[in-house]
């Protein structure tokens, strides 16, 4: 029978034997979630045992671990802007640099670069395009200084990966003051009163060029959905159509934010240039170019 101490040595072994690197963490994490303790109080409970069905339970995380599959969609949780996420296959498990996105975002909204008034155009209406497990566009409600007079629009092309977002925006108390737009970019905000009158848009949109999916770690192209990661031939067929059809939508002093590959910033600096856009361009904590903060020339 396993105690905590050999259940951990176990699974550090098994999964260093099939080529993984963070292996104490994993298997902390992992045997945390089966046990149902927090990491911390597994020091305290080493020579705890397992209970058959425990061990039974953690092997077989362990192994489907071994097979590439994601820890976050193994405990179906990943933390995010400090706020734990219901994730599944159906979503892309949202990364540690998106957070400068929403970072950004709140420095926008906040610093009142927008004023509240009583008019409907006076209001701050944001749309996260793409919305995934909803981690943008929650973060952004849970952490907003002020939400009243906000308007947050979601949009998302799966509808499963919706489902995910209404949970996770339920789970953090704002589901009312999102709402939710199964659809293609920002089409479904069409004839809904939304041309001109949006503050910020986010996105994070699928950016890697499809011939180098099968290039990527196991760990994402064998289990993330395509439908988050594809951007087509160059990488680019969202940011250009999101390109085109967000002046239509933003105020004139709206801000685009956009999460991109460090390496198309050349071609989405021109894509943006052509289509009459100022920007500033933002660098992740490995230094490398993640972020494009857009307006309209006037
Ligand atoms: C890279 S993932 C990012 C998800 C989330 N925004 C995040 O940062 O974690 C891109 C998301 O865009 C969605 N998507 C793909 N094509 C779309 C489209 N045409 N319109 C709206 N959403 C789309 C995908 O389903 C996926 O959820």
């Amino acid at each position: 029978m396993f105690t905590v101490n050999k259940a951990l040595l176990w699974a550090k072994n098994y999964l260093k034997k099939c080529g993984l690197e963070n292996t104490a963490l994993e298997a902390e994490v992992l045997l945390a979630f089966c046990i149902k303790l927090d990491r911390v109080a597994l020091y305290r409970q080493n020579e705890r045992f397992l209970s058959p069905e425990e061990e039974e339970n953690f092997r077989r995380m362990i192994k489907r671990r071994g097979q590439r599959e994601p820890v976050a969609y193994l405990t179906g949780h990943k933390e995010f802007m400090s706020l734990d996420f219901l994730v599944n296959p159906a979503v892309l498990i949202p990364r540690p640099e998106t957070e400068l996105l929403v970072e950004k975002a709140l420095e926008i909204i906040n610093a009142k670069v927008f004023k509240v008034g009583q008019t409907q155009k006076d209001k701050i209406l944001i749309v996260d395009v793409g919305t995934g497990s909803g981690a943008i566009a929650v973060s952004i409600a849970k952490h907003i200084k002020n939400l009243s007079g906000v308007y947050i629009y979601a949009t998302e092309i799966s509808p499963a990966a919706l489902d995910v977002a209404r949970l996770n925006a339920k789970r953090h108390g704002v589901a009312g003051n999102i709402t939710f737009w199964p659809g293609d970019l920002l089409e479904p905000l069409k004839n809904q009163g939304c041309e001109g009158q949006i503050s910020l848009i986010t996105a994070n949109l699928p950016y890697i060029p499809t011939l180098e999916i099968d290039r990527l770690e196991p760990d994402v192209r064998l289990y993330e959905p395509r439908l988050a990661l594809d951007g087509g031939k160059d990488g680019l067929d969202f940011y250009r159509r999101l390109i085109s059809q967000g002046g239509e939508f933003l105020r004139p002093d709206g801000y685009l934010l956009m999460e991109i590959d460090p390496a198309v910033i050349n071609q989405i600096s021109w894509l943006l240039i052509a289509a009459g856009w100022k920007f500033n361009v933002f660098f992740d904590l490995a230094g490398k170019e993640r972020l494009i903060a857009a307006v309209q020339e006037v």
